[in-house]
């Protein structure tokens, strides 16, 4: 019977691609329930949606004697609960899991007694927290092993929004995703694999995420690569590979993460969701022997501002943030492939004879005197989501080194 179900759920592209929808429109209606439950082994995703229940009623103590009655232990079984007016639905994320899930689901509805408060009592209070700004928030992070995804995927779950750390390096992802785990509860972030410039991959990345918590409200398309170099240097294999990971790919990110999103609106016309790009100040003006960057960079500003206008009547808002130099991370600081060993090489600092050299050349650029940091950029993506009047904006963080026109 497992085996029958997941193959079911691996062969079946309708299936998956209509809970991409689905589950996105019972979290809608349930006022954002669930995405409370996650099973601890999440790499299993996507698995299946089980069973859906009649529900009378439902009790915290009811669900409480249900686990108990079914020795089950909630936070390694169950996923996510659904519940739509008085119909629940139990849905497990590991086969692994599915006979226990039937039992508890069973257990559970035939307990239930109709109170949303007990779905309280399971989200986890590290997570969500009374004042926490992204409360019960679903995030995709991309490119978040490292870097600015990583320190903007911390920031975000330190306010109660749920991650999905996707990033072409798994392992880092895995890692990142675990640290956030400990730090902020077991329900804060789950990792996929994920090449955002490969179709395929990024499809089954926002179904790993809506399989995992229950819908996405906001996608942080911040995967991006640099291959700086002059005209002479470049070569088009390294041209085509910085268009297709910071240009091309924040058109396929940005594609399948609006079906959950859009399908949540249809049922909630309140719901507003988020599309935010990392662009970069590169992205305002030109960059001197690193025009590939750039040029995809300005391309992401016109993606933004066109997607800003179709998404618009779906309540999505579209908007980039766009970084200074964030010196301290390891795109500048890697000290075989970071950008100042590069720039080094190529010869872009006059002058320059050390990595230190250019470090400081590029921090005196900058009117308040420092590299941009990841909570500086952490701080424009909360701006973002609350405020409800702004999309098609390229928002400079750069410490004053760019100034809109
Ligand atoms: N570092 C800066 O100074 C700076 C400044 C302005 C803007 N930005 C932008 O911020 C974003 C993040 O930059 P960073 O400095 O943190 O980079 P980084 O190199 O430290 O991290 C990038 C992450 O993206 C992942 N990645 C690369 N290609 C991928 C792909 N095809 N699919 C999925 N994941 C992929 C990498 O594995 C890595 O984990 C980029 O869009 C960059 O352009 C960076």
């Amino acid at each position: 019977m497992k085996e029958q179900l997941t193959t079911l759920i691996e062969q079946s592209e309708e299936l998956r691609s209509s809970l991409t929808a689905l589950l996105p429109m019972l979290r809608a209606i349930s006022g954002g329930y669930p995405a409370v439950f996650v099973a601890e082994k999440s790499d299993t995703l996507p698995s299946l949606v089980n069973m859906v229940f009649e529900s009378d009623s439902i009790t915290p103590d009811a669900v409480k004697k249900a686990y108990a009655e079914a020795d089950l232990d909630e936070a390694a079984h169950a996923s996510a609960l659904l519940v739509c007016g008085d119909t629940a639905a139990l849905i497990s994320l590991s086969p692994i899991c599915y006979c226990d899930a039937v039992k508890c689901g069973k257990a559970l509805i035939a307990a239930s007694k109709g109170d949303k408060s007990l779905l309280d009592s399971y989200t986890a209070p590290e997570v969500c927290g009374t004042a926490k700004r992204l409360k019960g928030k679903v995030a995709i992070v991309t490119g978040a092993a490292q870097g600015f995804g990583a320190g903007i995927a911390d920031s975000m779950a330190s306010e109660g929004a749920h991650i999905v750390i996707a990033d072409l390096n798994g392992d880092g992802a895995k890692e990142a995703a675990e640290e956030l785990c400990r730090k902020y509860g077991s329900h804060a972030a789950v990792a996929v694999t994920a090449n955002v410039s490969d179709e395929e991959s990024v499809k089954a990345m926002v179904e790993a995420a809506v399989l995992a918590f229950g819908g996405l409200d906001v996608l942080v398309n911040n995967a991006g690569i640099v291959r700086a170099g002059s005209l002479a240097e470049m070569q088009k294999k390294d041209f085509e590979l910085v268009t297709a990971v910071n240009y091309t790919a924040y058109f396929l990110c940005t594609k399948y993460s609006v079906i959950p999103m859009k399908a949540a609106r249809a049922v909630c016309p309140d719901i507003t969701s988020d599309i935010i790009e990392i662009n970069s100040k590169s992205g305002l003006a030109g960059s001197n022997k690193n025009f590939a960057y750039a040029g995809s960079k300005f391309g992401g500003i016109g993606l933004t501002q066109s997607f800003a206008l179709e998404l618009a009547e779906y309540g999505i808002k579209v908007n980039a943030i766009c970084p200074g130099n964030f010196l301290d991370g390891p795109l500048w600081s890697d000290p075989e492939k970071g950008l100042f060993v590069q720039y080094l090489n190529a010869g872009k600092v006059p002058g320059a004879k050390t990595v230190d050299d250019v470090r400081k050349f590029y921090e005196a650029k900058v009117p308040l005197g420092r590299g941009c940091r990841t909570e500086d950029v952490a701080r424009a993506i909360l701006y973002v989501i609350e405020q409800q009047y702004e999309t098609g904006q390229a928002i400079p963080v750069t410490g004053g080194q760019e100034m809109l026109k």
